[in-house]
């Protein structure tokens, strides 16, 4: 095996953000971009030299390749075992489970979550590590800083290989692997979950479901487990084949970007019982009854509340946790059940170190994003067998369930409002003013409404005590209302304000409100004290979810 040496200089935008590295197409396809990156990742990930990679994609645009050209740098620098997904396509959940599973010293995730794909679309390449979870901030900053010194890159002198059957190749030291990408995340699904339950449920006469993979990851996964594992009906898994534009749209599990699914839900008495999506790479997920729509930060709470039914979970809780913009709906379960329930930065990485400390079992975020200790990813066809096993096991529908947990716990109404496609400057600008503003006012009124607290998030964990600072800023009402302001770390163009809006309302008779009345008095206070009109130009954000 004849292993090259190319030289190449050194880009100086390759800053992982939120979840991993993430550019158009475009980016990733300038000469050399893509193979310094990956040879930054292996320059940093030494334990992976002599040990085990696991590879794959979402399957959205440019996977194919990528996977060719980072299979060969792999094998140049001394990975001893590839496994790699059949067709390139592994979800995030199956690679954090396949490393765990088979002892991988890590693992890399091709996608961009639930951005659009295609050739002018996005692509994002992330790092897991050894306990199958995100790669930690210490280390994102080592590739980066590695990336801006970078001369070159080792690569392998061979021929493509086929992804489209399962097999096994030896180039020189290195197996490589194909694996069928469902079947060892499948068969963890059915350790969790009580599957004849669900299959007895899912034959009974006048109940269905409609899972919408929105041509991402996750059709063969809930084909598999869906259809054939557990019965369901031809058909119950729409839009399953993944492509590699997504069929031009918009993986993203939510009300305006799952139409086809909220319209199969909306069709009265021939609705299905339950239905779900999940995005590009299957780690995010909507669950919706007819004419119901159960908001994430609710899933968890509702999650928590209801895990000792089910049989992966009947141990009880370690503890939990949310990130900062995730609704305090679980911290009212929390209190209850007596266990700790932690508030972390955005992004699933700060999760890991709770998972692998033992500290939580159940954690999630308002973005669609919920998981357990069984892998170190947000999961969403698990999330979603969750669902249907509690279905099953309380014979309610989604509706009762999420409002019997309303009239225990209290009522979070909550909405997240993301102005787009900002001047990064602007948007800096409504942050540097807001550090500023919220110094003065904890003990003031806002509209009427007192401040308890207001701050720039800053998170020491607990198991590191490594400190992340200015993580959002926050202020909290006596009322228990809460308004929170971010930038997304996620975005490919131009910068994305994100609003989080919150008011928690104990007394069942108000639990009919429509949410966006609900949270206009907080909504109108966010914009006045974030002066958006003057800063954006904008009074209307551009996506509420
Ligand atoms: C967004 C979500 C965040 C999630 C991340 C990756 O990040 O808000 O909760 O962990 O995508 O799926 P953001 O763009 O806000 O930085
Ligand atoms: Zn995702």
């Amino acid at each position: 095996m004849n292993i090259q040496q190319i030289a190449s200089t050194p880009f100086t935008d390759q800053k992982p953000g939120t979840s991993g590295l993430r550019k158009k197409v475009t980016v990733f396809q300038t000469p050399h971009y893509l193979e310094n990156f990956v040879q930054a990742i292996f320059n940093c990930a030494t334990e992976l030299k002599g040990n085990m990679l696991i590879l794959g994609g979402d399957g959205r645009y440019y996977n194919s390749d990528a996977i060719q050209t980072i299979l060969k740098i792999a094998v140049a620098n001394g990975i001893s075992h590839i496994k790699i997904g059949r067709g390139g396509l592994l979800s995030t959940p199956a690679v954090s489970h396949l490393i765990r599973k088979y002892r991988a010293a890590g693992g890399i995730i091709l996608s961009a979550s639930h951005n659009p794909g295609g050739p002018d679309g996005d692509f994002g390449i992330k790092y897991n590590a050894t306990n199958g979870g995100p790669a930690d901030t210490k280390f994102t900053d080592q590739v980066f800083a590695n990336s801006m010194t970078i001369s070159g890159y080792r690569i392998a002198e061979m021929d493509n290989i086929s992804l489209a059957t399962a097999g096994q190749f030896q180039f020189g030291e290195t197996l490589v692997e194909i694996i069928d990408p469902v079947s060892d995340y499948a068969d963890l699904m059915e350790e969790l979950f009580d599957f004849g339950q669900m299959k007895r449920l899912l034959g009974s006469e006048g109940f269905s479901i409609c899972f919408d993979a929105m041509h991402a990851i996750t059709g063969p996964y809930a084909t598999e487990i869906f259809q054939q594992r557990l019965n369901a009906a031809a058909g119950s898994v729409i839009n399953a084949q993944p492509l590699e534009d997504f069929g031009g749209g918009h993986p993203d599990p939510n009300l305006i970007y799952a139409k086809e699914l909220v319209a199969r839900l909306n069709q009265g008495d021939n609705s299905p019982n339950l239905g779900a999506a999940s995005d590009g790479d299957g780690d995010r997920y909507m669950i919706i009854g007819p004419n119901f729509f159960v908001n994430p930060s609710d899933c968890l709470a509702i999650m928590t509340a209801n895990s000792h039914l089910l049989a992966g979970y009947q141990a009880g809780l370690k503890g939990v946790a949310r990130s900062l913009p995730t609704s305090r709906a679980v911290d009212k379960v929390a209190a209850a059940l007596g266990i700790e329930c932690y508030e972390t930065p955005t992004g699933w990485k700060y999760f890991g170190n709770l998972l692998d400390d033992g500290r939580i079992t159940l954690c999630g975020e308002e973005s669609f994003g919920s998981g357990s200790d069984h892998i170190r990813e947000k999961d969403g066809v698990w999330a979603v067998l969750f669902w249907l096993n509690l279905v099953a096991i309380k014979g309610q529908s989604i509706e009762e369930i999420t409002r019997a947990h309303w009239a225990r716990f209290g009522r979070h109404y909550y909405s997240r409002h993301d102005y787009e496609g900002l001047d990064s400057h602007a948007a800096e600008a409504v942050m540097a003013a807001l550090r500023i503003r919220v110094k003065n006012l904890a003990g003031t009124h806002l509209a009427g409404h007192a401040v308890s607290s207001a701050d720039d998030f800053s998170y020491t964990d607990p198991v590191d005590n490594s400190i992340t600072d200015r993580q959002g800023i926050r202020i909290i009402f006596e009322d228990e209302s809460r308004i929170l302001f971010r930038l997304s770390g996620t975005g490919t163009e131009g910068a994305t304000l994100r609003l989080y809006l919150e008011r928690y309302e104990p007394d069942p008779t108000m639990h009919q409100l429509e949410t966006q009345a609900a949270l206009a008095a907080m909504a109108a206070i966010a914009g006045e004290v974030a002066q958006l009109k003057e800063h954006l130009g904008r009074d209307q954000p551009d996506i509420i979810t």
